[in-house]
């Protein structure tokens, strides 16, 4: 309450003599007094006036004063007023008695002037003190409340943080792994692969032998002709090439998944390296691969590639295949579950198609677009598209996560750009900006998350 405006105080009093006294006394030391003659008139003003204290006369007409001061301690908009009680009696018992009611105090009559303005002071700065109490205490606990929030939103960060550092530290180890496993793979497809076209040139060989024998030998001996029909010689003669041309083509097979397998887990912490990114897209793309044939489900994603002119980037090239890994996912996940739903609505089936194309901006930069012709993403999804643990897809198949790790990625390790460019019913392409050489040569131009209308 300000100050300076002037404290009320309500005296209630049916003697006119008393009333005339303290209405001088209390205006003269700055106070507003207002007046009333008996206990109901006193608790009708207060319907209208709160005043800072009240003087209350004990032996009045009509309710008496400990009736008047019960009835003001059970409103509870009066409640809080403090209430002093004015008594002729020297009784204990009576004055007890105004307390055990909630009086905060009492002067005796005849009044003492001097003494009634002392204990009005006093109790009407206790008042104002209190409530400066009671201010201070809902600040204080304003500002409890403030930094509580304040901690859990950082114990939150910290939560994110952590299951952002166990997500890379599986990528990386899921990484190592699969590492070990194409080089170990590697090595006896080598020998296969390095043995197999020498054995079709001695199997020809053996062939052209044979041939050059049945010449020479016209009518061979019956043992020999024989074994010819046992054997079913014509048939291998045709079916030999065609097995040992059928076995080539798998260890190529092997051999561009151990690639592949390779390329996509270059471990690489330390340094950037320079990268050629359509290795990086070829490679995920093949471990992909499965998901982009054909099954009962859904009748195979078409992969269209245009890829331009790049020069090679200088980057993390395990980092930067998992950024493209999962927005790819995220494409093939958007394409099956829109598949499913043009099933279900009988509506005209469109066949999922993922464009890929490549193409440098200037010297200094290279730019990656991905885009799909799914379901696109309605703009409150968009929103919140590179939020950690931000996912439309249900429990156990989303995480959330590939989108912030990619962005982080993206801007904060190799200081580029993402963007999503998606409307509903219109696909969804994502643009994936490098720099071509790494910030340490080059000043970041990275002014952080964009995302376009
Ligand atoms: N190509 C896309 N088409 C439609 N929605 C997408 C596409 N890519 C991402 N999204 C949306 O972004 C969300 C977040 O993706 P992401 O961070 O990878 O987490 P998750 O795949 O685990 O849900 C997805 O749940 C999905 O709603
Ligand atoms: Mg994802």
């Amino acid at each position: 309450m300000n100050p300076t405006t002037p404290r009320t105080i309500l005296v209630v009093d049916d003697n006119a003599t008393n009333v005339r006294v303290l209405y001088d006394v209390l205006s003269a030391a700055g106070f507003r007094v207002l007046v009333a003659q008996s206990g109901e008139s006193a608790l009708n003003k207060l319907k209208v006036i709160l005043p800072n204290l009240i003087l209350l006369d004990v032996m009045m007409p009509g309710i008496d004063g400990f009736e008047t001061c019960r009835r003001i301690k059970a409103e509870p908009s009066t409640q809080n007023i403090p209430v002093m009680f004015m008594t002729a009696l020297s009784d204990t018992a009576d004055k007890v008695k105004g307390f055990s009611l909630g009086a905060i105090d009492y002067v005796t009559k005849p009044l003492q002037q001097d003494e009634v303005l002392a204990r009005v002071n006093v109790h009407i700065r206790l008042q104002s003190l209190q409530q400066e109490l009671q201010q201070l205490n809902q600040t204080l606990e304003q500002q409890v409340a403030q930094r509580t929030a304040e901690l859990s939103t950082t114990l939150a960060q910290l939560k994110e943080s952590q299951l952002h550092l166990v997500q890379s530290e599986k990528m990386s180890t899921l990484g190592q792994m699969v590492a070990g496993v194409a080089h170990e793979i590697n090595n006896p497809v080598v020998f296969i692969s390095g043995n197999l076209q020498p054995a079709i040139y001695y199997v020809q060989d053996l062939f052209g032998l044979i041939e050059l024998y049945q010449n020479r030998l016209p009518n061979p001996d019956e043992e020999l002709a024989n074994r010819i029909e046992t054997i079913d010689l014509d048939y291998i003669r045709e079916d030999l090439p065609k097995l040992l041309a059928s076995m080539k083509e798998g260890v190529n097979r092997i051999c561009n998944i151990s690639t592949s397998l390779r390329a996509f887990s270059r471990t690489d912490t330390a340094t950037q390296i320079p990268f050629n990114i359509h290795e990086g897209l070829d490679s995920t793309l093949m471990i992909l691969g499965h998901r982009l044939k054909s099954t009962p489900k859904q009748p195979g994603v078409q992969v269209i590639k245009d890829y331009g002119d790049l020069p090679l980037v200088e980057c993390y090239p395990g980092q930067l295949n998992q950024v493209f890994m999962n927005i790819l996912s995220n494409a093939l996940d958007a394409l099956e579950e829109h598949y499913q739903h043009q099933v279900n609505e009988h509506s005209q089936l469109y066949p999922g198609t993922i464009r890929i194309w490549t193409e440098t901006l200037d010297e200094e930069w290279v730019r990656v677009h991905i885009a799909d012709n799914g379901p696109g993403i309605a703009k409150e999804v968009r929103s919140h598209l590179f939020d950690p643990f931000f996912t439309t897809k249900p429990v156990g198949k989303g995480t959330g996560l590939g989108l912030s790790i990619s962005y982080q990625i993206v801007t904060e390790k190799h200081h580029g750009k993402l963007y999503c460019y998606s409307e509903p019913g219109q696909g969804t392409e994502f643009v994936v900006e490098i720099p071509v050489r790494s910030p340490m040569v080059l000043p970041s131009k990275s002014e952080g998350l964009t995302v376009k209308d």
